[in-house]
């Protein structure tokens, strides 16, 4: 029985909830628990015909048997939680801690213009604001909230006595690695640390009770919004090689570059990664959709993989070759 933390490796939108969902089904945890900002995240899921796009509760929401919960680092949009519980069908499994911070339209208004806007092309979730008054103390927390009351649990306890009693719990942070504001490419980043260490603190989770640190990459490497991103592709070239994505929260265009060994290396370093899980190969190898066996990929396919592993010195275990939860290859154990 194993903790797992899932995090992202360059600049989020790598995947992520596609990963989680898949090992939320397959492991069955007891408990998945959200870290990370707030609602300026934005992970896709697809689960047959549907298609889910979740901003505040885990990814992990699929699992009927788990409880999905928000640590007390994270901070809420009251309106867009209590939607997603309806609208994902999470009623009496989903729960918030009592230190969740609260965003208020005054966070959202700050979000919406100004530097945060046009320079460093903030989603306008409040997320920044919010922390921002949670840093000057002032902010309102989950415990002062009368419509959340019925969904706070002390999310810190319930993840700490899932893994005394060795159940699976596991862990999804949110964004990526560079846009961490500690090793990001400040101050084009969110607002909080988003790397393992930071999503643990965000849930209680101490660094002694980790076993193992999952860092999600995509074939290739995209952003959205503001920020340097190496070896940039113009749009002509990213919809050639059939890159051009666009943002989950905001709908915007995602800047894409090739596959990026240095971040990749430091993204390693930076979160402990004991394995990686490498997204959308199937963009990169068409032949690969729908692959969920190693054996049946591409020798193209399979040496983009070697070069990872043998670059990055950690194994590759998860590979994503298509959309839907299972569009995927399990290399673990
Ligand atoms: P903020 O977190 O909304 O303030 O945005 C700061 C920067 O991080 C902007 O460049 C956003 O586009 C980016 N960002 C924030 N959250 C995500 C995410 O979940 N995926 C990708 N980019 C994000
Ligand atoms: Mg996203």
């Amino acid at each position: 029985m194993t903790s797992t933390v899932v995090v992202g490796g360059f600049f989020g939108d790598e995947g992520k909830g596609k990963i989680i969902s898949y090992l939320a089904v397959k492991d069955n945890p007891t408990v998945v628990v959200r870290g990370g900002a707030g609602p300026n995240a934005g992970h896709t899921i697809k689960d047959g015909d549907k298609v889910y796009k979740v901003r505040m509760l885990p990814s992990g929401f699929l699992n009927k048997n788990a409880k999905v919960m928000i640590g007390p680092g994270v901070v809420i949009n009251p309106d867009v939680f209590l939607k997603e519980i309806t609208d994902f069908d999470a009623s009496g499994r989903a729960f918030l801690d009592k230190h969740c911070g609260i965003i208020e339209q005054s966070h959202l208004n700050q979000d919406s213009k100004g530097e945060l806007k046009e320079k460093i092309g903030s989603t306008g979730s409040g997320t920044g604001p919010a922390n921002a008054s949670r840093a000057m103390r002032t902010l309102k927390l989950a415990k002062d909230i009368d419509s959340l009351s019925s969904y706070i649990d002390d999310v810190p306890q319930v993840v700490n006595s899932a893994i005394e009693k060795n159940e699976n719990v596991l862990v999804e942070g949110t964004q990526g690695t560079f846009l961490s504001l500690w090793h990001g490419t400040y101050p084009f980043v969110t607002s909080k640390d988003v790397t393992a260490s930071g999503i643990c603190a965000d849930i209680g989770l101490g660094p002694k009770n980790v076993d193992e640190v999952i860092v999600v990459f995509k074939s290739y490497v995209t952003r959205v919004g503001t920020g340097p991103l190496s070896n940039e592709l113009n749009s002509a070239d990213t919809t050639e090689k059939g890159w051009a994505e666009f943002g989950t929260v905001t709908g915007r265009p995602r800047r894409a570059a090739e596959f990026d060994f240095e971040l990749a290396k430091r993204a390693i370093m930076l979160n402990s990664a004991t394995q990686i899980a490498i997204t959308k190969l199937d963009v990169r190898f068409t032949e690969c959709a729908g692959k969920t066996n190693y054996d049946e990929l591409s020798s193209e396919a399979k040496s983009f993989i070697k070069n990872i592993e043998d670059k990055l010195k950690v194994p590759v275990t998860l590979i994503g070759t298509g959309p839907a939860i299972n569009d995927i290859i399990d290399r673990r154990k």
